[in-house]
């Protein structure tokens, strides 16, 4: 694990636990990450072919994506008003699409792809040769 200190200007970028654009003020965050090894491979984690999963690493849910050969990980909950983003669907684009209001954020980045201002909290996510980790 290793810790990272940051200092956010909430005026122009998201907090890095995601949020809105301008929500004012400069803040100290502190980013604890560590890689958490998932699976094995990814026919363990998508067992049923639906292309989002969430999965419980015991402090955190994260919701886990195929999208094509890559795999991505975002926060469970949409920035918004809390939707289980594992409820929502990918569209033409590999954007991941709130099941509530239909947001839609992109994946690498968790930009929101349609205007609204939010920020979807993402994670790295590595395929090794002995597996998939996501780091928190
Ligand atoms: S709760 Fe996700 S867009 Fe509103």
């Amino acid at each position: 694990m290793y810790k990272i200190i940051v200092f956010v200007d909430m005026h122009k970028l998201p907090s890095p636990f995601g949020g809105r654009v301008g929500d004012g003020g400069f803040k100290q965050q502190t980013l604890y990450m560590s890689w958490h090894k998932i699976a094995e491979n990814s026919t363990d984690l998508f067992v049923d072919g639906n292309p989002i999963i969430e999965i419980d690493l015991g402090e955190k849910k994260v919701c886990i994506v195929k999208l094509k050969d890559e795999i991505k990980a975002c926060a469970e909950k949409c920035p918004h008003a809390g939707a289980k983003m594992v409820d929502g669907y990918l569209d033409a684009l590999g954007n991941i699409v709130c099941p509530l209001h239909k947001y839609k954020f992109n994946l690498e980045k968790g930009r929101n792809v349609t205007g609204e201002g939010y920020f979807l909290k993402t994670y790295l996510v590595e395929q090794r040769a002995d597996g998939i980790y996501i780091n928190l």
